[in-house]
């Protein structure tokens, strides 16, 4: 069996319906099933899934494909990944070499990360890691949590590093672009080592922490490297975000510490922000292992201001965000130590929406002697309460508020009304996805409208080379190729399969992407395919005459422009 034939029986395996539904809630409308897409910041269901053609499309963003490119796309891998996920599915066990895996131009980078982390985590485990070992077991932290986070240690020594890694071979510029060492010293000494994973589990970077000596630097980092973006990295997501789809929950947290605790009581769908602002490629990756976010971020001031600016991003990328309230002494790792498991899963379970949240932290910083403070807070809440759902909670609110503010219910009331008529107007006005409207000519139609054709049955295709047809663009007629090619080793096409076929061809797989958004419905009649060469030969013939005439002014040979001009009268008789 060839690759593109095992490919294809994989595929016939998983239905694609259940395999995205996995990932992403979807609800049956008609014959198609409708979810938000994960491909693009959005909150309408614009990604529809086909059950008889096996496909996804994005009427939104335009991604489409089959569970292959959508497995590849999501969690980011290459295509030896995809087929690590989608074989076990299928119940098929394939040989390892079928696709070789990608080389990518950063490979050695990884390798000196692999290389660095064991090296640090043979360290700990030696007698000079006695006294390092011996602290974390003083937090808690056991010999179980070492090895599950693959925690290390960086020798007392200024090059200890270095130079194993200058025996292995690796050249002085590459050890100065990697991050861990400089001018033939070690950047880490004697510092327990967090190694730091990507979201496919490769180390990265490393965290190291002081833990028997002063210094103004409790951690030192890794600074960013080709490999490393901060911005781009979640601590520990490559292993909760299994975890986070099973529990249907991510826990967001801020330290190493908070994670290792909570994974020692056995709550594993945790990741840490690593103390530093969200970005939106974090988002993204919250956004992929769950729509239900908790938020445990430290009970101080700056935690819970973090809280704040994360929750609202969270939510305006339409995640249903929970916050764990901390007291202002606590983070999670020290209210697990304090408390224990049990009470800690209490305080989950009593986790208050994010609305909530927000209401009681923007009462906690009023000054209510300011006048402009208190309309604000006012007309904060009350915005506030206007995207909650609920008539009697929205009441409560309210009463709570002209109480505290010594208002009257109705001026609030009053308000608030102004605000739900205004949601009510942007509601109607966004109910249908919007849809992407890319201005196609009449000759891209009909071009698309073609090729659709010929996918779905051979027949078009023979009478398009029967009338010796062709297209014009470059991309068009590769992919024409391709499906010729296709046809004839394998018979027939089928829509889904033939992304499969098309992976490793960029630029033709990004034309039948369009093809297959722009066609939208499988049935074509002998009528419109005619329409389509009708165009296809009208575009073709005028580009002939346009090449012939500029020809003829180029000219001066009276007898040859005579000639050319009988052949455009030729060209236009047939028009
Ligand atoms: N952090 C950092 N550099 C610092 C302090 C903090 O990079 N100087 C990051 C780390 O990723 C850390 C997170 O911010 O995990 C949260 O900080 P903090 O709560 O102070 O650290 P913990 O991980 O809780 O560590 P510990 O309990 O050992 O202080
Ligand atoms: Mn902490």
């Amino acid at each position: 069996m060839n690759n593109q034939n095992i490919f294809n029986e994989i595929r016939s395996k998983i239905d694609i319906v259940e395999l995205i539904g996995e990932y992403v809630s979807l609800v049956q409308k008609g014959r198609n099933f409708f979810g938000i897409c994960p491909f693009h910041n959005d909150t309408n269901p614009s990604m529809s899934v086909s059950r008889e053609k096996q496909i996804y499309k994005c009427f939104s963003c335009g991604a489409s494909g089959n569970i292959f490119t959508f497995i590849r796309d999501y969690e980011h891998v290459d295509m030896k990944g995809v087929l690590d996920i989608l074989a076990p599915k299928a119940g098929i066990t394939i040989d390892n070499n079928i696709v070789s895996k990608k080389v990518d131009k950063y490979d050695k980078l990884y390798e000196i990360y692999e290389l660095s982390n064991k090296f640090y985590q043979n360290n700990i485990n030696t007698k000079e890691g006695q006294k390092a070992k011996e602290y974390l077991k003083n937090r808690g932290i056991g010999d179980d949590i070492i090895k599950e986070f693959e925690i290390g240690l960086s020798l007392d020594s200024m090059d200890s590093l270095t130079k194993l890694l200058t025996k292995k071979g690796y050249d002085a510029l590459t050890l100065d672009k990697i991050g861990l060492s400089s001018n033939n010293h070690d950047l880490f000494i004697n510092r327990i080592m967090v190694p730091i994973q990507d979201e496919n589990g490769r180390t990265v970077a490393f965290s190291g922490r002081v833990y028997n000596k002063k210094s103004d630097h409790k951690y030192v980092n890794t600074k960013e490297t080709e490999i490393f973006k901060k911005g781009n990295i979640l601590y520990n997501y490559h292993r909760a975000k299994e975890y986070a789809r099973h529990d249907k929950y991510l826990i967001i947290m801020e330290g190493y510490m908070d994670v290792f605790r909570a994974s020692s009581v056995n709550i594993k769908n945790v990741v840490a922000l690593m103390g530093t602002a969200l970005t939106s490629e974090q988002s993204a990756l919250i956004k992929r292992t769950s729509n239900n976010i908790y938020l445990c971020l430290d009970g101080d001031g700056p935690g819970q201001k973090a809280m704040m600016s994360v929750g609202e991003q969270l939510e305006k990328m339409g995640l249903q965000v929970k916050a764990v309230c901390l007291t202002d002494d606590e983070d999670p790792d020290s209210y697990i130590l304090k408390y224990g498991e049990e009470k800690f899963r209490m305080l989950i379970d009593d986790a208050i929406s994010f609305s909530d949240f927000k209401l009681s932290y923007l009462k906690k910083g009023i000054n209510f002697n300011s006048d402009l403070e208190l309309s604000q807070y006012v007309d904060t809440v009350i915005r506030e309460a206007s995207n909650i759902n609920d008539e009697i909670r929205r009441e409560i609110i309210l009463k709570k508020l002209a109480k505290d503010t010594n208002l009257s219910y109705n001026t609030l009331e009053k308000r608030l009304e102004d605000y739900l008529a205004d949601k009510k107007k942007v509601k109607t006005e966004i109910v249908m996805p919007k849809v992407k409207t890319v201005k196609l000519s009449k000759y891209d139609k009909a071009s698309y409208g073609m090729i659709y054709a010929m996918l779905l049955d051979k027949k078009y295709l023979d009478a398009f080379k029967k009338q010796s047809l062709y297209f014009t663009p470059q991309l068009t007629r590769y992919l024409l190729t391709e499906i010729e090619y296709y046809y004839k080793k394998y018979g027939n096409i089928t829509i889904a399969d033939f992304y499969t076929y098309l992976l490793d061809k960029e630029d033709i797989l990004g034309l039948y992407n369009n093809i297959i958004n722009y066609a939208d419905n499988d049935i074509v009649s002998d009528e419109a395919v005619n329409d389509y060469m009708k165009v296809i030969k009208d575009y073709n013939e005028g580009l002939e005459i346009k090449r012939l005439r500029e020809l003829m002014m180029k000219t001066s040979d009276e007898l040859e422009k005579s000639k050319i001009a009988e052949e455009i009268k030729l060209l236009r008789i047939g028009e």
